[in-house]
């Protein structure tokens, strides 16, 4: 456990002087993948194993065990296995330790970079359905924190749920003030969430909830800019009135924006597969998620069970318990996200979720369109609906469309 970066290198070119042939190296830091494929190669030319293990459970996981998401060879999980099954935390539904061999060289710490990813767009919804809650509802952070404690019964019950109730109900003892309001609107990163979207970006996934949710942080931490600009723009508007039990559409479009954070997270964990040839199996991962991590939820169970019944599954939102969730809190969803624009309270991840939500439900794209300027300006070509090949338009001439060849 190490800190990323040079100082692993530096711990790493110790230990391969120190251990022996066959020996294991784990790293189980928060380690950039790409780094881990590197360091596997050089260590594995030495005749030693390199294990870059994700590992997620903070201080609470170090003591009662944690999720951990191992890379490396198969041969080295042969001997670790047994000794990180017997430290992993234990799936309450059945027993089962949250560790399982992800894949080769940089598997693992991918994985548990999306889950890093994931992380970020579970905490920026539950902060985005605190800030509705309070500035549209007028609910008291005492009173959020009770309603969280209800959701926590439910569909919702996860360990970030769970701490944001202790979070909102904690009072500062300086000020007798909740201790939310005490605290600097500022959110810092390490860099994990950062580097999900790089990564998505260069693979081409569109994880726009994770996306909004590390820039919702980039946001936060523009403190002067944000200082800066407020005087000058206009000021936020009275609540939208609220149509319906506004709680209870808070909760529905939390639940279907997580569906699209986890969905979007999955992609990208196999993309990642498909372009680094690792062998992932997305219905393991969710059971190891299930305890141990700081996204563990009960929701985990059903993502395992969504891929149980279809492994080659398109999306998440394609199985059908998901499909049908969704489809039965879409409404909420709408009207939380349209109550938010008019109230002038920022929902980025409800918003960007559900644009994604319905960019997969579109019978046409405006990507048509987009390719019309393109071929317009730059020749870039366009496909037919009604025919194949590539064709372009002599947009500055007679407007006649040629084929290219
Ligand atoms: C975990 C956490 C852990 C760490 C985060 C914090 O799974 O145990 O994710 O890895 O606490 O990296 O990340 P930020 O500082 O970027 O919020």
């Amino acid at each position: 456990m190490v800190q990323a970066g040079t100082a692993t290198d530096a711990v790493i070119d110790q230990l391969v002087e120190a251990f022996e042939p066959g020996d294991i190296i784990v790293d189980g830091g928060n380690a950039l993948f790409t780094d881990t494929i590197r360091r596997e190669a050089a260590v594995r030319a030495k005749g030693l194993h390199f294990v870059g293990a994700g590992i997620s459970g903070g201080e609470e996981g170090a003591l009662n065990g944690p999720s951990i998401m191992p890379g490396g060879t198969a041969e080295s999980y042969e001997t670790l296995g047994p000794i990180l099954e017997s430290i992993a935390a234990r799936a309450t539904e059945d027993g089962s330790p949250c560790v399982t061999h992800i894949g080769t060289d940089g598997a693992g710490h991918f994985v548990k970079m999306v889950h890093n990813g994931i992380e970020y767009a579970d905490m920026q919804l539950i902060g985005e359905a605190y800030d509705l809650l309070r500035g549209v509802a007028g609910l008291t952070p005492a009173e959020i924190a009770d309603v969280f404690t209800e959701w926590n019964q439910g569909d919702l019950e996860s360990y970030l749920i769970e701490i944001t109730a202790e979070v909102l109900r904690h009072v500062d003892a300086d000020t007798g003030k909740p201790f939310v309001d005490v605290v600097v609107d500022r959110a810092g990163m390490k860099g994990t969430g950062t580097w999900t979207v790089q990564n998505a970006l260069g693979l081409g996934v569109p994880v726009s909830g994770i996306g909004e949710a590390v820039f919702a942080r980039g946001v936060s931490g523009r403190v002067a800019q944000r200082e800066a600009v407020r005087p000058t723009i206009t000021k936020r508007p009275e609540p939208a009135p609220i149509p319906g039990d506004f709680v209870e559409q808070v909760r529905q479009a939390l639940y279907s924006s997580k569906v699209i954070a986890y969905a979007q997270g999955f992609d990208l964990i196999l993309a990642g597969a498909q372009e680094y040839g690792w062998q992932v199996n997305p219905g393991a991962i969710a059971k190891i998620w299930r305890a141990g991590c700081i996204i563990r939820a009960r929701f985990l169970n059903r993502i395992a069970d969504a891929y149980d019944r279809n492994p080659q599954l398109d999306s998440l939102i394609a199985d059908p318990y998901f499909a049908g969730e969704v489809a039965n809190g879409v409404d909420a969803w709408r009207r939380v996200v349209a109550t938010a624009a008019l109230s002038g309270v920022p929902a980025p991840v409800f918003g960007a979720s559900l644009s994604y939500y319905d960019s997969l439900a579109a019978e046409r794209l405006p990507a048509a369109l987009i390719q019309g300027q393109r071929d317009f300006f730059g020749a870039h070509t366009y496909g037919r609906v009604d025919r194949p090949g590539t064709f372009h338009t002599e947009w500055s001439g007679d407007r006649a469309e040629h084929e290219v060849r």
